[in-house]
This record gives structure tokens, C-alpha cells and sequence, in this order.
């Protein structure tokens, strides 16, 4: 493995701020160390379909500071098949590629995994909104979208408080609630939902809602993980059964986008360096995570063989709060 010349970097699934800083710094690290580094565009479809070009010092100048991935990203069902694989493993053999760094969440692990047994070397950097890697407690691109959602439901809160209104406010996270439950007790909600739990919604939202209005509060802030849905019905439901005047909001992609954060853009660094290091020492096919403040590295099987769940105290501590 330490006959590896040539690295290319992609970005894969749902992109995330803190992915350029990431390419950038896998990049930047592989040429000092006089690797041949690659960009490859697009995702697993722009491996199958040879959209690669070689990167130099330059090619990733202006970019750290910039939201999504400036090399761009995909959803590629072809890749999930065997022919795809094999596809994109011998394009990767035709620019000479060893070695692929992969910047994406678990799918995208699945996919660097396929890579590897068809002999592609790879490593990957968790790069999603939704810290949702179990391999690490920490994942590019978390802290931008919280603080993104932070600032819409400060401004929601405005206009709640000004009205006597209680605002839904759904927050991504199709199958994980970090981003709803971080959010939710830093912007003061009376009611968190997350996908990892059940909810009944008299005994979860019309009634704690209630109990607080019955202590003279009049304006509420409800958080909701994409995943538990419903947020419009929430809402009616609300309305109708507490006599308080619910409004849904939806914050969707914006969350995805704009400025990395400091957070992101040097964790993004120090895992891009460290990805690269990880090579250089002989170690492929792991994966980079962070853990109890520092980075470490796993063997890909055994870091997608491992599960992460979330402090169930992450909700109850809002819930507490507000009442
Ligand atoms: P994320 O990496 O953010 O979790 P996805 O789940 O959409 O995003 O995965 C990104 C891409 O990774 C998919 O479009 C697909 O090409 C590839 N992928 C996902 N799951 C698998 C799998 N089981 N096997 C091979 N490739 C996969
Ligand atoms: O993985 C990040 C994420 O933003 C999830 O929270 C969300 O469910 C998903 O991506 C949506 O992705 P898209 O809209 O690109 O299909």
C-alpha cells in the first residue's frame, strides 16, 4: 500500500459546509507529501463517467470559506450495483488512481467500502449535516446547519412572541434528531421531537404545551426532526387543541448551505491533513472519526458495522427547561 502514487478526492451524498475545507485539505496535504492528487466531480457518477482532472495548489484556492462542494456531489444509484462498481473501479485504474479519500456520510462509506474490495484504497471523511456517523462523534457540516437553524428560529421566535403564536418548526434529519435536539435546547423549544423516539401527541405536545401556556406563557417554540414528520397536521392539531395560533415552518435546505463555520472549516482540515497522513503511514480502507477529542481511524468494515445512539438527556434537558 505504500506503493500509492495517485489520490483522488470526492464528495458524495447530501452535501455539507466544510466538504471545500476538506478537499482542500486533503489536496494541500497530498501534494506536499508529492502525491499526484485527483478531483473527481460529481460523486460515484462522475468516477463511472471519467469526470476527473488533476488538481494542483491552486485548483483549491477561495474555496474553504464556501458552502456546499465546489467539486459537487451526487446521488448515484448505478454505483450500488456490482457493474457500476467495477465500472468506476477500473475508471479509477485508467487515471491511475490508488487511492480514493471519500467525503460523504454512511452511504457513502457503503459505496468507499464496495471500492475497496474491488482494490481501489480508500479512506473516508464523514462529511453530513446530520451527525449521524456512529464511527464519530463528530461530523462536517453539524455545527453550520445548527447554527443556521439556531438563527431562523431566534428570528421565528420574533415574530411569535410578537403575535402570541406557537411556531413548528421542522429541522433536517431524515433519520436522526442531533441537529433537532441540539437545536431545540439552544433556541429555548418547549416541545423537541426526534425519530428516535415514539410520541403520543396529547401526552408529548398538547400537553406539556398546556401545562406551560397554564403557567402564563403565551408564545412556544416547537422543534421537529424531519424524520417524525407531519409538521403541517402538528401544527393544525396545535391550534385546535390548545387555542394557541400554531404556525408551520419548514427549514429545508437552507440548513445545507452558506459559510462553513470555524467548527467545521478546521475540523474539516484536520481530517482532510489526517486522511492523508493515514495513507502515508500504510493504514487504507478506514475510516476518520473523532473521539473524545482527538482523531482517530477505523477499518472501514468495523466502522460501518458500528451504532450510535443519541443521549436521550439531549431531549429531556429541553423539556425540563421549558416547563
Ligand atoms: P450519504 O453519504 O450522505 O449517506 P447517500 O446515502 O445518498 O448519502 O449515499 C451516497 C451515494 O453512495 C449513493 O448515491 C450511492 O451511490 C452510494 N451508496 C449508498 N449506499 C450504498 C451501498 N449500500 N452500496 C454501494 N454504494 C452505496
Ligand atoms: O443527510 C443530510 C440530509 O440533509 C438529511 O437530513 C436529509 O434527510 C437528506 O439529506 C435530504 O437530502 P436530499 O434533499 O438531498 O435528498
Amino acid at each position: 500500500m505504500n506503493q500509492i502514487k495517485t489520490i483522488g478526492v470526492i464528495t458524495s451524498g447530501g452535501d455539507a459546509p466544510g466538504m471545500n475545507a476538506a478537499v482542500r485539505a486533503v489536496v494541500r496535504t497530498g501534494l506536499h507529501y508529492g502525491y499526484k492528487m485527483m478531483l473527481i466531480k460529481h460523486g460515484y457518477t462522475g468516477l463511472i463517467n471519467g469526470e476527473i482532472e488533476e488538481a494542483d495548489f491552486t485548483s483549491v484556492g477561495d474555496t474553504l470559506q464556501r458552502g456546499g462542494t465546489f467539486i459537487g456531489t451526487s446521488r448515484c444509484p448505478e454505483f450500488t450495483t456490482e457493474d457500476g462498481q467495477r465500472r468506476a473501479a477500473q475508471m479509477a485504474r485508467v487515471f491511475d488512481i490508488d487511492a480514493i479519500v471519500v467525503v460523504g456520510g454512511d452511504g457513502s462509506y457503503k459505496g468507499a467500502q464496495a471500492l475497496s474490495k474491488q482494490g481501489i484504497a480508500v479512506v473516508g471523511i464523514p462529511g453530513t449535516i446530520d451527525n449521524d456517523i456512529a464511527s464519530t462523534d463528530y461530523t462536517i457540516g453539524f455545527d453550520t446547519a445548527m447554527n443556521t437553524a439556531l438563527d431562523a428560529i431566534d428570528k421565528l421566535r420574533d415574530t411569535s412572541l410578537s403575535h402570541d403564536r406557537c411556531s413548528v418548526v421542522e429541522v433536517m434529519g431524515r433519520s436522526a434528531g442531533y441537529i433537532a435536539a441540539q437545536v431545540g435546547m439552544a433556541a429555548g423549544a418547549d416541545v423537541v421531537l426526534v425519530p428516535e423516539e415514539d410520541y403520543d401527541i396529547d401526552r408529548d405536545v398538547i400537553g406539556p404545551l398546556i401545562e406551560t401556556r397554564n403557567k402564563g406563557k403565551k408564545h412556544f417554540i416547537v422543534v421537529v426532526a424531519e424524520g417524525v414528520g407531519m409538521t403541517e397536521q402538528l401544527s393544525e392539531a396545535i391550534t385546535k387543541y390548545t387555542g394557541v395560533e400554531a404556525r408551520p415552518t419548514i427549514l429545508g435546505h437552507i440548513q445545507r448551505g452558506g459559510t462553513p463555520t470555524l467548527r467545521d472549516r478546521e475540523m474539516a482540515s484536520r481530517m482532510g491533513y489526517y486522511a492523508v497522513e493515514t495513507i502515508r503511514a500504510g493504514r487504507v480502507n478506514r475510516i476518520i472519526g473523532f473521539r473524545e477529542n482527538r482523531l482517530v481511524d477505523y477499518d472501514i468494515d468495523e466502522a460501518l458495522a458500528m451504532s450510535k445512539s443519541m443521549d436521550p438527556m439531549d431531549v429531556e434537558i429541553s423539556k425540563i427547561l421549558a416547563q
